[in-house]
């Protein structure tokens, strides 16, 4: 087996393979104790050099790579005698980061108050001597058994009024006083520890928020937070409409937590709390860390793209640097699907991002976990790449031993050794190192934005009115649609100030059901200065406390728009739709619309069908305004209609794509800086494709000037110019 896998491996890591501690047993459990245990490396009692000191240190690489590409070590589960190889074996992949600890606690704190930094500064110096940088995850996401036994209302409180228990993961409760105090003292110390060393480059804060708490902590700080917004019971009464089934409230501790079926103004009041709390939650934990660490050691946590649990664009304002964890469970790749949650990850803070995990090939927790294609990791970390990512992070190294996810997908499996992926990870890896010059410095830009909240999206979703409207699906059918035109597509906040929306010529706004009166006001003056903006079905219906707006929708835009939705149709049958945009048809929704202005027309309008309510209504309306404009689709669009659709607002907008249409299942990124653009090439599709280019491009892995390429299933393809000034890529 092992002269099987090291054929297919670089020299380097077979006389890895072959070097003692390969197959070493994990470490012993840590467990009450705060001495390094026998099986690591030196007896018990002795302290790590202090880093200064220690004699082979060299220093941390002057200029950090352009490109990161890294893994989830977890040196806690295996003894130190193992670590060297597995650091081989990682630079022999060109992994440049690991990211450790974020579910050691328990090995980092034994006991109460009794600290174990030192096998983790070993840890740290070993991953030195192989060119490896760290990034620290703090372990707030795992408290260790001996927390929660002392502190049991540190535990969260499930919806059916039960404690969660230890055994798993994330069992604590994001509310509590008492576990925000122990996590700061903990975080304060490692970052007294790690703080100003020159290969921590980073800190993630815990790991995946997601579980809150339901109990009585988190139910009296709602409370609280509620009286702060508004104020006075009737006002909140008010605002509620809680006359309707007898909801008045005579007593702010009256009010419940609701996360279904309550009072629309309740439901989205507790989840804006619940982003608040994660956000004060993660502050927290900067403030520990913060005034102990140095300034270039950036602060990010691990998102999950379009999970819906928090207000991702709250919770970001604090941190550095974006990060998500990109996992396609079953199946393969949906470029579409999956390059726009790297660019909603991108537009939490408006700059490159990083992926802080991905799959190595396939996971365990999906509903089949079928791996990649062969390749399929590569084109995925190029994706990743051309949609801003910086870096990309496989989870994990190695198959722990025991746990919850023995099945999972590694570089390595249970003997220590590589598995098949291990050498397309150290192809992408030298690919990194090669194209990191050119991708320097440069990002992704747009003129096109996609408008997104979450309030909308959380309006939608506890109202849906038909069940097959996903708020997430139908924005990515208009951001892939849009996205084929033009190659580039941000996805940003509406609540973005004005300043900030203005640098787009082109707004989107996917079912934007909940518009704020500030966001009212900077669509206005946006549209006033000249921008063009388009709002879909659904939007413009709820006001900031999810009640109706009494104008009907799009609301605070009626005016503007010279029309209105006269009435919302969920369908149980297909309405044939036609106009400047072509024929189709319009399945799951239809607003009806109506014009109120002179200068307000019909773009499209429904055809005849037996429901009759929409028979030769309009379907889409626009309405210019001096140099910008409005428009309103009111029908679902697909296929043909949404493509011209798409085409049509990029050219009403005056926006010229860099580059026409690709071939089938080609993708186009395009990164760029002042001076030269980089495009990266990948082909999803069966067939082998030619894309025939503008002018003449280098080719940044291959070398040589070219004109034209031809990519086979899954081949990415590297390419460089000078700027030209011009199209959707500045
Ligand atoms: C992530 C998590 C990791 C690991 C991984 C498995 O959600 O952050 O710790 O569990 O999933 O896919």
């Amino acid at each position: 087996m092992k002269i099987e896998i090291s054929s297919l491996l670089p020299a380097v890591v077979a006389t890895i393979l072959l070097s003692p501690g390969l197959c070493a047993q994990p470490a012993p459990a840590r467990s009450g104790s705060a001495s390094t245990p026998a099986t690591r490396q030196g007896p018990a009692t002795q302290q790590a050099p202090a880093r200064r000191q220690a004699p082979n240190m060299q220093q941390a690489p002057a200029t950090p790579p352009a490109l990161y590409l890294g893994t989830a070590w977890y040196p806690e589960q295996w003894p130190e005698s193992r670590w060297d190889a597995d650091l081989a074996l990682m630079e022999a992949a060109h992994i440049r980061f690991v990211r450790v600890g974020e579910f050691a606690w328990s090995s980092l704190e034994p006991s109460e108050g009794h600290y174990d930094f030192d096998w983790l500064d070993r840890a740290i110096r070993d991953a030195q001597r192989h060119h490896i940088a760290v990034v620290i995850g703090t372990p707030s996401a795992a408290p260790p058994a001996w927390l929660t036994s002392k502190y049991p209302e540190t535990l969260r409180i499930k919806k059916d009024g039960q404690a969660d228990q230890h055994g798993n993961r994330q069992q604590f409760n994001w509310a509590d006083p008492k576990y925000r105090e122990l996590i700061y003292a903990f975080d304060q110390k490692e970052a007294a520890r790690f703080g100003h060393d020159p290969d921590v480059i980073g800190w993630q804060i815990g790991n995946e928020y997601s579980r809150v708490s339901y109990g009585p902590i988190a139910k009296a700080q709602f409370q609280n937070w509620l009286k702060e917004r508004y104020h006075t019971l009737d006002n909140l009464n008010a605002r509620w409409t809680t006359a309707y089934w007898s909801q008045t409230y005579n007593d702010w501790s009256q009010i419940p937590i609701e996360t279904t079926y309550g009072n629309p103004g309740l439901l989205l009041s507790w989840m804006r709390f619940v982003s608040d709390t994660w956000r004060s939650y993660q502050k927290n934990q900067i403030n520990a860390l913060r005034p102990n660490i140095d300034s270039r050691q950036f602060i990010t946590t691990n998102m999950m793209g379009f999970f819906p649990g928090y207000d991702h664009y709250v919770v970001a304002q604090d941190l550095d640097l974006a990060s998500w964890d990109d996992y396609v469970g079953t199946g393969q790749l949906n470029p579409v699907n999956n390059g726009a949650a790297d660019d909603l990850t991108r537009g939490f803070l408006r700059k490159n991002f990083w992926v802080m995990e991905t799959q190595p090939g396939f996971v365990n927790w999906s509903k089949d976990n079928n791996s990649l294609d062969k390749g399929g990791v590569r084109a995925m970390a190029w994706h990743n790449i051309g949609h801003g990512a910086d870096a990309v992070s496989y989870w994990q190294w190695r198959s722990d031993l025991n746990g919850q996810e023995e099945y999972h997908g590694t570089l390595l499996g249970a003997d220590g050794t590589p598995v098949p992926l291990y050498s397309e990870v150290a192809q992408i890896g030298k690919e990194f190192a090669t194209a990191g010059p050119a991708l320097a410095g440069t990002s992704v830009h747009s003129q096109v934005a996609i408008l997104h909240t979450y309030d909308s999206f959380w309006a939608i979703n506890w109202q849906r009115h038909n069940q097959a409207f996903d708020p997430i699906a139908n924005m990515v059918a208009y951001y892939g649609a849009i996205r084929s035109v033009v190659h580039s597509v941000d996805i940003v906040n509406a609540s973005l100030p004005l300043a900030d929306l203005s640098q787009y010529k082109l707004l989107v706004a996917p079912a934007l059901n909940l518009i704020t009166d500030q966001q009212a006001r900077n669509l206005i003056a946006y549209v006033r200065d000249g921008g063009h903006l388009v709002l879909t079905q659904r939007s413009g219906m709820k006001n900031i406390d999810n009640g109706l707006w009494t104008e009907r929708q799009p609301g605070p835009l009626v005016s503007l728009l010279g029309g209105r939705v006269e009435q919302y149709y969920a369908l149980d049958t297909t309405i044939p739709v036609s106009g400047v945009w072509g024929s189709g048809p319009t399945k799951v929704w239809a607003d009806l619309l109506s014009t109120s202005s002179p200068d307000t027309h019909v773009l499209m309008r429904y055809g005849k069908t037996p429901l009759g309510w929409l028979d030769g209504q309009p379907a889409a309306i626009t309405r210019r305004v001096g140099n910008g404009s409005i428009t309103y689709i009111g029908a679902d669009l697909e296929g043909d209609t949404l493509a011209n659709a798409a085409k049509w607002m990029v050219a009403d907008a005056g926006i010229e794509p860099t580059f026409g249409a690709l071939p089938p299942g080609v993708d186009l990124y395009i990164r760029s800086d002042a001076h030269h653009e980089v495009w990266i090439l990948i082909n999803f599709g069966d067939q082998p494709e030619t894309v025939n280019l503008p002018s003449a491009f280098e080719n940044v892995l291959d070398g040589g000037n070219t004109h034209a390429v031809t990519l086979k299933r899954l081949d990415v393809v590297l390419l460089q110019r000078p700027k030209t000034g011009s199209g959707d890529s500045h």
